[in-house]
Parts: structure tokens; C-alpha cells; sequence
């Protein structure tokens, strides 16, 4: 009979029948449910001879590598190697304004410094590294077949395609008959912290096309810490898990303001909430006015370079959950 604990005991053995006694498998984690269940289960089969590979492409939020590596490696005793490719992601992304353009830079360069690293894995039982891990659900294997929207698939098709066609890889998707719901109880059975397994989604691009206009390491530090003090004050309220998914955006767009008796000018953050059961249509969350003011005055006060927060009340469709 079809359950939680018989598929995790299927799916593992199965695992171990396709990889092989001294099989090796690697894959991308990026902190995300769906590549740290992929990754756990990876773990529960082959132990080190699962290679992660976590790539720091320097627009994760704040702190976030850090607490990815914490959780996955020291928590869940996955074998993972953390990339810090920073620099080479901003220095390719120096200049560029279009957000499709980001979206190609940080994709091709995820690819580039992925395959490049994997070359450099060593093999645990000496053999050679054959399957590629991917996280892909049941949705996303419908809607390769039937319905190619843009940033979907831009996110995983893309990244997948030049994987296996550069390393020629094998691919090994275990959660690959699963939905959302499924993949979030099978963490929780899998002991994978809660946060984790109900956080919001994040976007593979990150933060870059959550700061409008360039990406500088001066904007990256405003973006991520007026993010930071929202999604605090959305768990401290309790309403974390009500909401879809909640970021804040930098504009590039200056405003003039007064603090104390000085005249300021200085950037705008919008925030953005939304409610949603497929992201293909959503609506905006309805906060209360003292937590909308609370958090303003928050980000104002201790985010230096913003000066005004707006809240969007725009519902999807017309306009896209991201900005860009
Ligand atoms: P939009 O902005 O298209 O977002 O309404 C719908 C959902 O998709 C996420 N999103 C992306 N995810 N790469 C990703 O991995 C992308 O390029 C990308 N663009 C949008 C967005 O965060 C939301 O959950």
C-alpha cells in the first residue's frame, strides 16, 4: 500500500539499485524543500557517495549560505561543498539592467562554475561520478511535456539541459512523481527543520531581480537588509505560514525625505505579499496597518540608504509576483 514511510523505503532502495555499489551522484542545493529532500533522501542511500554542491552566487539573502550549510551539513549530514562564487556572479552581472539578461548571467554562470567544480569532486569509492541529482516534482515534469511559460522555464529546464549535455550525466529525480504537499510531509518525516520544509519560494536569480536596475554590492547590502527585518516581523506576527511568499524589492529611484531636521534623498523598498495556491494567479496579502507601520519605521531607521517603503497592492495577474 501507497505511504510516506513505504515510498521513502522504496525510493531509497531503488536508488541503490540504479546507482550501484560504488555509483556517485551529484547535485545543486540551493536550501530550498525540494533539493534538500531530494538531497536527504540521496543521503539516506548512498551517504558520501551523494555529492552536494551548494553555489554561492553572492544574491542569497542574509546569512542565508551560511544557515544552508549549517542545516544541510551539520544537521542532516549531507556531504556538501559550498561554492563562494560571489565575485565571479558580480562582476558578470556589473552593468546589466535588463532583468531577462540577469536571469541568462546567472543562470549560464551557475552552469559554468557547476560543471567546473564537479570536475573537481573527487570520488569516494574511486569510481567515476555517473548520475546528476535533479529535485523536479510532478508538476514540472507535466509541464515540460505540455506548457513551456517563460520563467519556469528558464529556472529549471534550462539549468538541467546544459548539465546533462556538457557532463553527460544520467539524471536520477527521486521526487519526481511527488507534488508540493507530498515533498513538505516527506521532509517533516525525514526530519528536515520545519522552516525549511515550509519556507517561501525563492527565486534562482535571488535577489538581483529583486534589486531593480544594477546589482552592486551597495545595493545587494540595502536589498538584503530591509528583506531581512520584513520576514523577521512577518514570523514575530505569527503569519509567516499564511503568506505565499514575501520579499522586499529596492527601486532605483530616489525620494526626497527629512530625518531629525535634515532633508534626505535617498531610495525606495516595496513590499511585496502575496496569497496563492499555484502562482500562476495571486493576490495580495491584507496586513494590519500597525504591522505595515512597524515595519516602515523599522526599515527606515535601520536600513541606511532608504528613505520611503511602499507596500504593493497589485494582484497577479496584471503584474508578475517578482518585479522583474
Ligand atoms: P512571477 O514573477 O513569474 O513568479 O509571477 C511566479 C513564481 O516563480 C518565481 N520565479 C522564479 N523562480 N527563477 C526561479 O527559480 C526565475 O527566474 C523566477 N522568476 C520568478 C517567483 O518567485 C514566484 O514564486
Amino acid at each position: 500500500k501507497w505511504n510516506m514511510k513505504n515510498f521513502i523505503h522504496t525510493e531509497i532502495e531503488r536508488i541503490r539499485t540504479l546507482v550501484g555499489e560504488h555509483g556517485e551522484v551529484i547535485g545543486a542545493v540551493s536550501g530550498g524543500v525540494d533539493s534538500t529532500v531530494a538531497a536527504k533522501l540521496m543521503k539516506e542511500a548512498i551517504g558520501d557517495r551523494f555529492h552536494a554542491i551548494l553555489v554561492d552566487n553572492g544574491v542569497m539573502r542574509l546569512n542565508e549560505c551560511a544557515e544552508v550549510k549549517k542545516t544541510l551539513s551539520d544537521g542532516l549530514g549531507i556531504n556538501l561543498t559550498v561554492i563562494d562564487a560571489a565575485d565571479e556572479f558580480l562582476s558578470k552581472l556589473k552593468g546589466v539592467t535588463d532583468p531577462e539578461k540577469k536571469r541568462k548571467i546567472i543562470g549560464n554562470t551557475f552552469i559554468h562554475i557547476f560543471e567546473r567544480e564537479a570536475a573537481r569532486i573527487q570520488p569516494k569509492a574511486g569510481g567515476e561520478i555517473e548520475y546528476l541529482l535533479q529535485g523536479t516534482l510532478y508538476p514540472d515534469v507535466i509541464e515540460s511535456i505540455s506548457f513551456k511559460g517563460p520563467s519556469q522555464t528558464i529556472k529549471t529546464h534550462h539549468n538541467v539541459g546544459g548539465l546533462l549535455e556538457d557532463m553527460k550525466l544520467k539524471l536520477i529525480e527521486p521526487l519526481r512523481e511527488l507534488f508540493k504537499d507530498e515533498v513538505r510531509a516527506l521532509g517533516e518525516l525525514m526530519g528536515i527543520p520545519h522552516d525549511l520544509v515550509w519556507r517561501h519560494p525563492f527565486p534562482g536569480p535571488g535577489i538581483a531581480i529583486r534589486i531593480l536596475g544594477e546589482v552592486t554590492p551597495e545595493q545587494i547590502k540595502i536589498a538584503r537588509h530591509a528583506d531581512h527585518i520584513y520576514i523577521e516581523e512577518i514570523k514575530k506576527a505569527g503569519i509567516y505560514d499564511k503568506i505565499s511568499q514575501a520579499f522586499a524589492c529596492l527601486l532605483p529611484v530616489k525620494s526626497v525625505g527629512v530625518m531629525g531636521d535634515q532633508r534626505t534623498y535617498e531610495q525606495v523598498i516595496a513590499l511585496r505579499a502575496i496569497e496563492t495556491s499555484d502562482f500562476m494567479t495571486a493576490d495580495w496579502y491584507i496586513f494590519d496597518a500597525a504591522f505595515l507601520k512597524n515595519v516602515a519605521k523599522r526599515i527606515v531607521n535601520e536600513v541606511d540608504g532608504v528613505a520611503r517603503v511602499v507596500y504593493d497592492i497589485t494582484s497577479k495577474p496584471p503584474a508578475t509576483v517578482e518585479w522583474e
